[in-house]
């Protein structure tokens, strides 16, 4: 009876440890965001929150970029932006045109270090509505 039961736990670790080690490993793929409500932004990426101005447009993004953030980000930056560890606080974010800047271009490219991935690239894959809607959603959760 034992065995019956420690067996599918030890199956489930192994799991959830191989899961670890590819999220450590940045081995992620980037999920398209379902950004219906919001404004399309067009081709060119901008450098500033487009969201932040217009308080109905902010809260229709914060909403999206919460799923969004929860999808694509929560794995490797914590749950609801509380960071585990695995990788950087994010409601330590600058605020602002500055921060926005510095968001945008981060995760675009995503993060690379000593050839080895740290964080997948999401441009081609998240739109640029979807990475602004989950900036608005990180800025909520900060102090
Ligand atoms: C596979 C894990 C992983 C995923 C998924 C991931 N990140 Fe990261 N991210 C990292 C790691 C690791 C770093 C630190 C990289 C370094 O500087 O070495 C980082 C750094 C950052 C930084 C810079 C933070 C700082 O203070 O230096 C930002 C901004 C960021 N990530 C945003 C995001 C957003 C937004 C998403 C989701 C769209 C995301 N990340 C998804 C692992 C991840």
């Amino acid at each position: 009876m034992m065995r019956m039961q420690l067996m599918p736990l030890a199956a489930a670790m192994a799991l959830l440890a191989a899961a670890g080690l590819a999220l450590a490993h940045g081995n992620v793929t980037p999920q398209p965001v379902d950004t219906t409500g919001l404004k399309a932004l067009g081709d060119t990426w901008v450098t500033e929150n487009p969201y932040r101005a217009d308080k109905p447009l902010y809260e229709k993004a914060v909403e999206i970029g919460e799923k969004g953030y929860e999808l694509n980000c929560a794995g490797c930056h914590g749950l609801k932006a509380v960071a585990g560890g695995m990788a950087p606080d994010l409601r330590e974010l600058e605020a602002g045109k500055t921060g926005d800047d510095w968001y945008i271009g981060l995760t675009r490219r995503g993060v690379e270090r000593n050839g080895e991935r740290k964080m997948p690239a999401y441009e081609g894959t998240v739109s640029q509505e979807a990475m602004w809607a989950i900036r608005s959603y990180i800025e909520t959760r900060q102090h």
